[in-house]
């Protein structure tokens, strides 16, 4: 008996299975923009649905979509007005079933964005909060204005800045009251403070979840709760920096609209809620991703404190806030580190990597295009979970759009038509470019919801296919890779050489080694492996390389003389890790 327990304890410390989502790779699809098909210029469901199996055969294990339901589309779906609705421009419900179902024949996880700091306001809960229906009139933020001693006249509650400029409040005429929306005033603010809303919106991650869907991407997750004194008002905040507009939201510290002590604990009750469901249901395992872009430690929060579970994937928004095209293999390892050295020491939680999305620039504009695969090769072969938003597999570049093209509210609100593309975030959200017919092959409309960028006759997927090597052949042979244990489970060093110009790392698991050698210097650059790392092989092979770097997959190195150009990445295998050449 003794003998079986103690046979069953070794045989579980030796199990190296992991959970699905632990090194995962996932994909954003932004809904609007990758697939249309009814040539209404917008991309559905449906359209999605047709392209799945193009995700599936990235190498993906999940996919997150940007939000689908019922939306007015002030802010393209991040405005809700039902939880529990599809879009009719993005189809129906039954629609929804038929992608579940695609997914769960292709073995896809599908991942929801899950919008909880504000609704439309279009919402039914709005609309009765406004009318002071009972029940709702605390469904969300209204406070009564204040009188300006100087002028006399009815101010709102706070200086509070929305991210999309101007007071985060507005007044209502109905309500006789000011309501407040950190974001577009199409977007008012949950009360997180009222435990019926609090319910509310556990049983909208529930109906998902009864609807088959793996996980949730949880939007803006750190303006939940405001600071708010015992009688229920609540403080200004101070001036962070005087030289920014004083409309915009950087003239302020958000000291307290942002990363409130009750807002970790909410992430932490909705932890429990999907691990509950697990329990309760059974199933694979259900994650959350949560989006926070505060100092590494209060994102790392969302990991969970002490006991309390949190995200299982609080986004690494650190490549996204510290580089640039001049970044340096030294920033780099200083930013890839400082993520690494900060998460808590305690078992079952995982890294990220990220380099874009669909608030930002394009990585390949913001980062390099020159760097395109380098940086796909970095986030699929450092250890964790690596995720890709649409169209970094083919290295897009940011789209050109005019003032009068442009539709994105942060852009709009800047009523600048010289300056407002630094705003925008429409140059990463045009349609996916499928092949080099009309519109990328994205929608058979004249007029497509943005155009699509001009470059998708050479940049899109069929090119690509087609051609010998390519951007996106290069991160299949990436993502093929990464499902091998060396780096699903090796060890990871990293180190700088050549007089910080290169950045390498070494990933090791029994006796399979692969290094990594990214060269971020101005020439090229002769790199001893073996001078940086111990118990690497003297001959390495050549599996996968920027496509400009002029070497030859499967071709054979000597590890003390590895000649690598500029702006290139290389993985280099062990002949023990088991690959294609
Ligand atoms: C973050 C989303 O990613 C962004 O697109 C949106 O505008 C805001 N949250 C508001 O929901
Ligand atoms: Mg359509």
């Amino acid at each position: 008996m003794t003998k079986l327990v103690i046979l069953l304890i070794i045989a579980a410390a030796n199990c190296q299975e992991l959970d699905w989502w632990e090194g995962g790779n996932f994909y954003q699809i932004y809904p609007r923009s990758y697939m249309d098909s009814d040539g209404d210029g917008i991309g559905d469901l449906q359209g999605i649905k047709s392209k799945l199996a193009y995700v599936k055969g990235l190498g993906m294990d999940g996919v997150w979509l940007s939000p689908i339901y019922k939306s007015p589309q002030a802010d393209f779906g991040y405005d809700i007005s039902d939880y529990r609705g599809i879009n009719a421009e993005y189809g129906t419900l039954e629609d929804f079933d038929e992608v579940i179902a695609e997914c769960e024949r292709l073995q896809l996880k599908l991942i929801l964005d899950f919008v909880p700091n504000h609704t439309s306001d279009e919402h039914e809960w709005f609309n009765k909060s406004e009318a002071s229906v009972p029940g709702y009139e605390d469904y969300y933020i209204w406070r009564d204005g204040k009188i300006d001693p100087y002028t006399n006249l009815l101010v709102p509650p706070t200086n509070w800045i929305s991210f999309f400029r101007y007071s985060a409040w507005r007044w209502s005429n109905i309500r006789k009251q000011f309501y407040l929306h950190q974001f577009h005033y199409k977007q008012p603010d949950i009360n997180y403070r009222s435990p019926k809303l609090v319910q509310e919106m556990k049983d909208v991650l529930s109906y998902w979840m009864q609807k088959g869907v793996a996980g949730f991407r949880i939007d803006i997750i750190v303006c939940l709760f405001e600071k708010m004194f015992e009688d229920g008002t609540f403080p200004d905040e101070p001036i962070d920096n005087p030289n920014c507009d004083y409309n915009d939201p950087c003239y302020l510290n958000h000291i307290y609209t942002q990363d409130q002590n009750e807002t970790y604990d909410m992430a932490y009750q909705w932890r429990e809620l999907l691990d509950n469901f697990k329990i309760l249901n059974g199933g694979d395992t259900r994650i959350m991703m949560t989006e926070s872009y505060a100092a590494v430690e209060k994102a790392q929060r969302f990991y969970g404190d002490g006991d309390r579970k949190g995200s299982y994937v609080p986004f690494n928004f650190e490549i996204i806030k510290n580089l640039n095209q001049n970044s340096t293999a030294k920033d780099y390892k200083n930013t890839i580190d400082s993520w690494l050295d900060h998460m808590p020491k305690k078992t079952g939680i995982q890294a990220n990597w990220v380099l874009g999305n669909h608030d930002q620039h394009r990585a390949a504009s913001r980062l390099g295009v020159d760097r395109g695969d380098l940086l796909n090769i970095l986030v699929q072969t450092l250890p964790g979970i690596a995720i890709t938003y649409q169209g970094e597999e083919l290295v897009m570049t940011n789209v050109h759009l005019t003032w009068e093209q442009t539709v994105d509210p942060q852009a709009c609100n800047t009523h600048d038509p010289v300056n407002y593309e630094s705003s925008s975030r429409d140059p990463a959200r045009t349609p996916f470019p499928w092949d080099d017919t009309k519109n990328g092959g994205f929608s058979t409309n004249d007029t497509t919801w943005l155009p699509a960028g001009k470059n998708y006759e050479t940049v899109n997927v069929k090119a690509q296919e087609a051609a010998t090597n390519s951007h996106l052949k290069i991160f299949r042979r990436l993502t093929t890779i990464r499902k091998q244990p060396v780096f699903r489970q090796g060890t990871y060093a990293g180190t700088l050489l050549n007089n910080d110009n290169v950045f390498a790392y070494k990933r090791e698991y029994e006796n399979q080694v692969a290094v990594i050698l990214l060269n971020f210097g101005t020439t090229q650059q002769t790199v001893n492996v073996t001078s940086a790392f111990s118990g690497v092989p003297a001959q390495l092979k050549i599996y996968t390389s920027s496509l400009s770097s002029g070497m030859t997959n499967g071709a054979d190195v000597l590890s003390t003389n590895v000649v690598i150009g500029k702006d290139i990445g290389v993985v280099l295998l062990s002949s023990t890790v088991s690959a294609e050449y």
